[in-house]
């Protein structure tokens, strides 16, 4: 039992620490992990959407690695765009509402599905799926990687999450500080001093 508790106080401590600009950030989600999760949550989509012939809107910057990653999963008839709608600064988001950018195809009656890399407050997907129900599609389902459930002050509906985390500043996978730490392959939770 004193051998287990050891173990468990060293595994804490061993935490990947790195370092983006000047904070510190540790280990949280593995990519082993991510990407089950991206498996399973591929798997769900094939399933449901098989005869919906869906076209996947992922939002830069921060979704390009799960958009890839799930993209490459999904075996059924679909297409796949990238928009643009920045709405974050630094640490803070700055409630700012920007214009969504990039729609080039026709989504009349089509069944979208936004692809995000977080929804924290659910601000900025609020903003998107209001500016989508313009071109009429059928359908809008959102797929996110992580969800802040605590920091929520919009009513969004999510289709797929993958993480649910704690209001904490995460980088990696896509997530930046500062535009930095997108590539990170996992995901790291900001460390407080
Ligand atoms: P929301 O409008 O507050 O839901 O914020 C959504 C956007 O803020 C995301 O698409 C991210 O770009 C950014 N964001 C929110 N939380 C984090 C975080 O913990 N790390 C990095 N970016 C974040
Ligand atoms: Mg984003």
């Amino acid at each position: 039992m004193h051998i287990l508790i050891i173990f468990v106080k060293n595994f804490e401590m061993d935490r990947k620490k790195i370092q983006v600009n000047d904070l510190t950030f540790e280990l949280s989600i593995h990519r082993d992990t991510i990407q089950k999760r991206v498996s399973e949550i591929a798997k769900v989509i094939n399933e449901s959407l098989s005869e919906k012939n869906p076209i996947f809107l992922g939002i830069l910057n921060g979704s390009f690695m799960f958009a890839s990653d799930l993209f490459k999963q999904i075996n059924i008839p679909c297409q796949i765009t990238f928009l643009k709608l920045a709405s974050y600064d630094g640490m803070k988001s700055t409630g700012s509402v920007k214009q969504l950018i990039g729609i080039n195809q026709d989504l009349k009656d089509r069944t979208v599905v936004i692809l995000e890399d977080i929804v924290d407050t659910g601000v900025t997907l609020e903003t998107i799926v209001r500016q989508l129900r313009g071109y009429e599609p059928n359908e809008i389902q959102v797929a996110t990687i992580l969800h802040k459930p605590d920091s929520l002050v919009r009513k969004v509906e999510l289709d797929y999450v993958g993480f649910k985390i704690p209001n904490e500043f995460v980088v990696g996978y896509g997530l930046d500080y500062n535009g930095y730490g997108r590539n990170l392959p996992d995901i790291y939770t900001l460390v407080r001093d």
